[in-house]
């Protein structure tokens, strides 16, 4: 069993409303893997993330990308999945499509959330920045396909990844 894609991106990037957009058009799930987390733990990701620290949820989230990887439908990695090794290794037998965003168009819609310990900080916009260049070349590495959602309705969006399924599954 494996997923028909797998999204990743920077928080911001979204992959939650993309998921669940490409999961309705072709009647199948959507796992995302901070919500596995958050049913595991009963609080939510950021909670878990800021009690548990940032090695100890990497390496949770490692058992539940490995899990998540492991369906059929859409799945959806929390946006520093590709820091781990071990994600990246799994993630090369997967289609995965890249949701590049900007710094400005990230923080934008980042803003107001408290669910996102780091990005809960003075400065998000230095802090997007930071963690776009330090996660840049992994996303890239692990994607077959990078969309850029900057402006882009998500419909858009949709309709890129759903043409790149279609042309690898009839390859
Ligand atoms: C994180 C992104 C979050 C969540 C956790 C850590 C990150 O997911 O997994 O707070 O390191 O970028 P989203 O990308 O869904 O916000």
């Amino acid at each position: 069993m494996s997923p028909r894609v797998v999204l990743v991106g920077l928080p911001g990037s979204g992959k939650t409303t993309i998921g669940k957009r490409l999961a309705n058009a072709l009647r199948t799930s959507v796992v995302d893997t901070d919500q596995l987390i958050e049913k595991r733990y009963g609080k939510s990701c950021g909670e878990v993330f800021s009690e548990l620290g940032e090695e100890e949820f990497r390496r949770i989230e490692a058992q539940t990308v490995a899990d998540a990887l492991n369906t059929d439908g859409i799945v959806s990695l929390g946006g520093g999945a590709v820091v781990t090794p071990s994600n990246r290794k799994l993630l090369q037998d997967q289609r995965v499509v890249y949701l590049h965003v900007s710094a400005e168009e990230g923080v934008r819609r980042t803003a107001g959330s408290d669910s996102r310990p780091l990005l809960n900080v003075d400065d998000p916009m230095s802090r997007y920045e930071q963690l776009l260049e330090q996660r840049a070349a992994y996303y890239e590495e692990v994607a077959n396909l990078l969309v850029n959602s900057d402006g882009k309705e998500p419909h858009r969006v949709v309709t890129d990844i759903l043409q790149f399924i279609d042309d690898v599954e009839h390859e």
